[in-house]
């Protein structure tokens, strides 16, 4: 009899882990009309069903959402670490023609008797003669891979092999310098009198499922990888941490203005920018390319990629309890619009590829859409449209949106509007080229 109950449930697990790994399989949705009914949650409205009525009431009602962030999406984010310091291995005044002073930073950061470091490479242009704002992104081969210039330290750190690029045994080579030129228009940032800081993101947590052994992970306080809880500090978080390690240098640089410092990132390094704009409002505009699910795009629409799919193929990027919501979006205490509403009343933009449907358009508008009551409450104008506009027409105020025509990628039209909303948020007062 004992035996017989346990076969049985042997095998009702058996079912149950067969149908939901072929959960997984399911073909993604890519038809609006098969987009099920959902109800996203209010920002601006309390648990007890109270409303916020005043900026006041919102800073209480912000804390509690960005906790509940922490504790379902992203995990526990930590603090500064008790030791860093700044080593400044490079200064060339006259790079890139002359153009711009060339800065490799090594973040050094220590704690629990563990130490780690990760460089930033930094563009400063040489005119303007005063403070300059700044763009600070991750980026996804190495330093190098940003620009040709042979100054750029190559990576040591563990890269995707690439037979392209002749990498093999995840060790970058000579062949990736500017292999991700097209993403980094340094010349053309420079030239519009913005500093441009950019650090590897795999120097800071190496992008593979290793249970957090590597990278800055061992560094953190127990209580921010205890997985008991749930909400532990993953991989975005960690990347996460390491842009405001970026901007505690950078803050203190006396070439930048540091009331002028703008986040960004594309892919899951857009996810990553807007969580760093989210737990650290140093950063003054916060800007999301093709981040998709996990980023800008709404959870609840499932479609393109979706939680089960994200948790499925990137178990190390979000915190466990993330997890919960295979399949279950509309358990979710939170939406991604009110990660964008933790922005306000900063200026945010995120944008979208037509041929991009993986990370779903149109999700992506919605939650900048969505999180508009927040900024008005704030007394910020947002999107000046109702319905998605139409390709290549940036549409924004405070909070903006664009689709572009092609494909999964950040590119030089995505730079021109980076630049142009930058401009006209941090007030720019000289003459743009
Ligand atoms: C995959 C993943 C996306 C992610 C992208 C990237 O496509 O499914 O969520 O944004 O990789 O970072 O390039």
């Amino acid at each position: 009899m004992k035996t017989m109950k346990t076969l049985f449930v042997s095998v009702l697990a058996f079912t149950f882990l067969l149908s939901s790994s072929r959960a997984q399989e399911f073909e993604p949705n890519y038809e609006e009309s098969k987009v099920p009914d959902y109800e996203l949650p209010d920002p601006l409205i309390f648990p007890d069903g109270e409303k916020v009525n005043t900026p006041s009431e919102w800073e209480k009602r912000r804390k509690q959402i960005l906790q509940l962030f922490e504790n379902h999406v992203y995990g526990k984010m930590p603090g500064k670490p008790e030791g860093m310091s700044f080593e400044e291995r490079k200064n060339i005044p006259g790079a890139l023609d002359g153009l711009a002073t060339l800065k490799e930073i090594r973040i050094h950061v220590e704690q629990n008797n563990q130490k780690h470091h990760f460089d930033l490479l930094l563009f400063i242009p040489n005119e303007p003669k005063k403070p300059v704002p700044v763009f600070l992104g991750l980026n996804f081969d190495g330093n190098q891979t940003v620009h040709p210039n042979k100054n750029i330290t190559i990576t040591d750190a563990w890269v995707s092999n690439d037979d392209d690029y002749n990498i093999h045994n995840h060790q970058a080579t000579e062949a990736t310098r500017g292999m991700k030129q097209t993403r980094w228009p340094v010349e053309r940032i420079l030239d519009r009198g913005y500093a441009l800081a950019t650090i590897y993101y795999g120097e800071i947590d190496p992008d593979y499922d290793d249970g957090y052994k590597n990278g800055i992970h061992p560094l953190f306080d127990q209580e921010y990888l205890d997985t008991d809880e749930g909400n532990n500090c993953a991989s975005i978080g960690a990347w996460a941490w390491g842009l405001s390690r970026g901007a505690d240098y950078l803050e203190q640089d006396p070439a930048i203005d540091n009331e002028k410092m703008a986040v960004l990132g594309h892919s899951r390094l857009g996810k990553t920018a807007l969580w760093a704009g989210a737990t650290d409002q140093r950063f003054d505009i916060v800007i999301s390319n093709c981040s998709g699910c996990g980023g800008a795009a709404l959870s609840r629409r499932q479609f393109g990629e979706t939680v089960g799919r994200i948790n499925n193929s990137f178990p190390h990027w979000f915190c466990e309890n993330f997890k919960k919501y295979n399949q279950n979006e509309e358990a979710l205490p939170v939406d991604q619009h009110m990660l964008m509403a933790l922005m306000a009343p900063r200026p945010v933009i995120a944008a979208s590829a037509e041929e991009d449907q993986w990370a779903d358009p149109k999700g992506e508008f919605l939650s900048v859409k969505h999180a508009a009551p927040v900024y008005k409450l704030l007394g910020k104008k947002c999107l000046p449209v109702e319905e998605m506009p139409v390709i290549n027409r940036p549409v924004y105020n405070t909070t903006g949106y664009v689709i572009r025509d092609g494909g999964h990628d950040l590119n030089n039209y995505n730079w021109e509007i980076y630049l142009n909303f930058a401009d006209e948020h941090f007030n720019k007062t000289w003459p743009t080229k």
